[in-house]
């Protein structure tokens, strides 16, 4: 009788701490350690289930009863937390992850063009007016189309002023656009109204000249054309571009290409052809290189030796520079924010 009370007294012991214990647990892991510890192989209720067998059966029985009955009680209890806590875990997740309605939005941060590739949106657009269409040549290019069809033989010294990056002996990246002349004319049959814009590649590098630059290649082909023509549009398109009124000034040039050749400036937008820093006191600037396209250009290409045509291309950083007054080209390659974001509406 002894016995079977202290036993009684133990699970009752037990009860008064585990049920609580039970409620309290604030996370799985706390109460695996309770099942353990009462449940457990070595826990406490195990233990008293054990130690029963060693009684006398009709005492066995009552207390037995008394113990199963705990057991299944706990056993329950614990399911219920465990349930409990799962769901609470959730419950805190879906707080955790909800979308704030109340946070104010994100602005959308957009891009802007760059200044080179709003200036040769622009160079070009303005020639689409004027009837132009739009070519594209490759950046390596062969030497034939960079040069030979465009009566630069080997040995001819124009080469020096363009020298570039070799792939082979043959295959270059081009150093101007004209090869874009070449590869239009034998493509198709006058007229031909085409602009070119497009990178290009020389061995050059300094304050006003980077090894990769933009130019935008024109070429007009029909029967008739004459220099008025090449200067009358090429007018049409600073007036656009620089304001109406804008002065160029023709200088005589040479290009194995064109006969005759031009360079042609352009009166420095600083200080409006007076003389300044900028234009070196001349008033002027270089733009562009042009000319009435050379019959041996037309005779390589096997148009009718009675075409005439003009063609010109233009630097697009040096009009780009002019334009928002920057005075060093390497600035445009240096994706420094500070430079890019001055020209936000772009
Ligand atoms: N291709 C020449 C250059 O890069 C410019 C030019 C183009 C000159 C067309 C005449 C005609 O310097």
């Amino acid at each position: 009788m002894e016995q079977t009370e202290r036993i009684g007294k133990g699970l009752q012991e037990l009860e008064t701490w585990v049920l609580p214990a039970i409620e309290g647990a604030g996370d799985p892991e706390a109460l695996e350690q309770i099942r353990v510890r009462v449940l457990g192989r070595k826990g406490q209720l195990t233990e008293i289930l054990r130690g029963l067998s060693a009684f006398p059966p009709e005492m066995r029985r009552e207390v037995g009863q008394q113990a199963n009955a705990l057991k299944a009680h706990i056993e329950a209890k614990l399911q219920e937390r465990q349930q409990g806590l799962r769901v609470a875990l959730h419950e805190g997740l879906a707080v955790r992850d909800a979308i704030d309605i109340t946070l104010p939005g994100r602005p959308v941060r957009r891009g802007s063009l760059h200044p080179l590739t709003a200036t040769l949106y622009e160079i070009v657009e303005i020639f689409q007016h004027l009837g132009f269409s739009v070519a594209e040549g490759p950046e390596v290019e062969l030497d034939y189309y960079n040069f030979e069809a465009l009566n630069i033989p080997k040995d001819h010294p124009a080469r020096d002023m363009q020298d570039t990056f070799y792939v082979t002996d043959e295959v270059l990246l081009r150093t101007h656009t004209s090869p874009v002349q070449i590869r239009v004319m034998e493509a198709q049959t006058p007229p031909v109204r085409i602009v070119a814009p497009g990178r290009v590649y020389r061995r050059d590098a300094d304050p006003t000249h980077s090894p990769m630059f933009h130019q935008v290649e024109g070429l007009l082909v029909d029967y008739g054309v004459s220099f008025a023509d090449l200067k009358g549009t090429l007018q049409a398109f600073v007036d656009q571009f620089f304001g109406a009124g804008t002065r160029l000034r023709y200088r005589p040039s040479f290009f194995p290409f064109t006969e005759p050749s031009a360079e042609v400036d352009i009166a420095c937008v600083m200080c409006k052809g007076t003389g300044c820093r900028v234009c070196k006191g001349s008033g002027f600037l270089e733009i562009l290189g042009s000319g009435m396209v050379d019959p041996e250009v037309f005779r390589m290409v096997g148009y009718d030796p009675e075409i005439t045509g003009f063609a010109f291309g233009m630097g697009v950083e040096r009009i780009a520079m002019l334009r928002y007054g920057i005075d060093d080209i390497r600035l445009f390659f240096e994706n420094d924010l500070r430079f890019l974001q001055q020209f936000p509406s772009l």
